[in-house]
């Protein structure tokens, strides 16, 4: 059945029209948007992002890089259009429609696509949406307004990526108070674990304001920080029915469009960090743990035979003897029994083992722990995205365990180099298949010079210089 977009107001259909669609919506070709896109939806879809009712066209998407206006003059700083995959492209054609799912499966929107085209080797869907429900929130249910059901008061918008500091705050209170206007706080956040800290950082602030002047909210937004973000920013504002945008970043634009947008801008003292309000220093404190409490991860990397099983176990009991924090190892061939026993040994399985181990690793760093990993990992590109897996979240130290293969070969402990020189044992690394020396290591050990304990006691003397653990003081 061929449904053609509805043209009222709100983009989000009633209930039987949403009844309707998703039925329809079963013959429609399914997408599932990352959460980056999922954030533009909502905002598209609770008028945020009005007068847009879909995403943009080639004419105005370029109209939009050249000159910050759509075809038809409006002003508007976004160039968005809908980013999809090449094998997704090549099935559907314009009049086709697309069922828009958030990353579980659930239906969100109907996207009835106008144009699809091609820009820096991107494919772009252009084309009027229709929602059927609101991107599901677990998190600050009662932060998360809806701009077009927002009341008709007097209202300043303070718009901030941050934590709010002291002049900062009190500026726009005093702006919002003179004018008898509800101050709405806007805080400007996609959903990670540290829009958690961030939320807490900002309760705290404005519990220094008398009760009912300050608002708080959260746009699912993480515009680009400069004149053009802000300038968005501006019209959401307006759109949350704000008579002002307020804020510390770069005005410039606004203050040239102030009167297009119909939004009076005003910029606030930048905050410094010694002028963070008690409460929020406090926040912040628990949220930025010192490095010695901060969650770590150990990635040896080397051939089978070179020793990382050895030194990776010392390693984990010395750890543990200092009993700072949790020691998890991660050695290669326990997780082959245990999380990859299904897996071969091609390029492709060993990087998809790499990847559940870096995964497993990220959560415990995560958690403030420690992961000692020791797989052969013998490809230089999955190493680095699990690097940055894991440093977002704390630190990654990669050592390199630099045995040569003669050695490895001669030491031959599971006789396993033996059988692949026999032919008996297919793709086994160092003999009939790769092993990529990194060249990014934070530690190479030699160990045909030193004994395993040593090697250990050079890892442990790196941790300590770099601040992740705590000289030794018992010796
Ligand atoms: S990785 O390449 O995916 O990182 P991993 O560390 O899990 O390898 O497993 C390596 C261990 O598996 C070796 O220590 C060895 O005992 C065993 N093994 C069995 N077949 C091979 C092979 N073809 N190549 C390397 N190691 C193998």
């Amino acid at each position: 059945m061929k449904f053609k977009p509805q043209m009222d107001t709100s983009l989000l259909a009633d209930e039987t029209r949403a009844t309707a669609l998703s039925n329809a919506a079963q013959d429609f070709i399914p997408l599932d948007l990352t959460r980056a896109q999922v954030d533009d939806l909502e905002l598209l879809l609770n008028g945020a992002y009005a007068p847009l009712r879909g995403y943009l066209g080639q004419v105005d998407h370029q109209s939009v890089c050249d000159s910050m206006r759509l075809a038809d003059g409006t002003l508007w700083p976004l160039p968005l259009s809908l980013e999809i995959k090449e094998d997704l492209a090549g099935k559907i054609t314009p009049g086709d429609q697309i069922a828009l799912r958030d990353p579980e499966g659930v239906l969100l929107a109907i996207l009835f696509i106008e144009e699809l085209f091609e820009k820096n080797n991107q494919h772009l869907l252009g084309g009027k949406i229709e929602g059927i429900s609101l991107p599901l929130h677990y998190d600050h249910i009662d932060l998360r307004i809806k701009p077009d059901a927002m009341p008709a008061e007097p209202r300043a918008g303070l718009v901030t990526g941050g934590i709010l500091h002291r002049a900062e705050l009190e500026a726009a209170l005093l702006y919002a108070r003179e004018r008898g206007a509800e101050l709405l706080v806007q805080s400007l956040a996609r959903e990670d674990d540290d829009l958690f800290g961030r939320i807490r950082c900002l309760k705290a602030a404005l519990s220094n304001c008398p009760e009912n002047h300050a608002r708080l909210s959260i746009l699912p937004s993480t515009p680009p920080a400069d004149a053009r973000g802000w300038l968005l920013q501006a019209i959401v504002a307006k759109n949350c029915g704000c008579a002002a945008m307020l804020s510390s970043g770069d005005m410039s634009l606004v203050e040239e469009h102030a009167e297009e947008i119909a939004i009076n801008p005003v910029s606030l003292p930048a905050g410094s960090p010694d002028d963070t309000f008690p409460e929020v220093s406090r926040e912040l404190q628990s949220l930025h743990p010192p490095q010695n409490k901060q969650g770590f991860t150990v990635f040896f990397s080397g051939l089978s035979g070179s020793g990382k099983s050895t030194i990776a176990n010392i390693l984990r009991v010395r750890l543990l003897e200092r009993a700072t924090r949790k020691v998890t190892l991660l050695d290669g061939d326990l997780v082959r029994k245990n999380l990859s026993s299904e897996l071969t040994f091609s390029r492709e399985h060993r990087d998809l083992n790499i990847l559940r181990i870096g995964f497993v690793a990220a959560e415990i760093t995560r958690h403030g722990g420690i992961a000692i990993c020791a797989p052969i990992a013998p490809y230089d590109d999955i190493r680095k995205q699990v690097r940055l897996l894991i440093g977002n979240h704390g630190g990654f130290i990669l050592v390199h365990v630099a045995t040569p293969l003669e050695v490895c070969e001669a030491r031959d402990r599971k006789g396993l180099y033996a059988m692949a020189r026999a032919g008996k044992i297919r793709e086994f690394t160092g003999i009939s298949d790769p092993y990529e020396a990194p060249e990014d290591a934070e530690l190479t050990i030699q160990t045909t010079e030193i004994s395993a304990g040593q090697a250990c006691d050079q890892v442990l003397a790196y941790l300590e210089g770099k601040g992740y653990l705590m000289p030794d003081t018992q010796g």
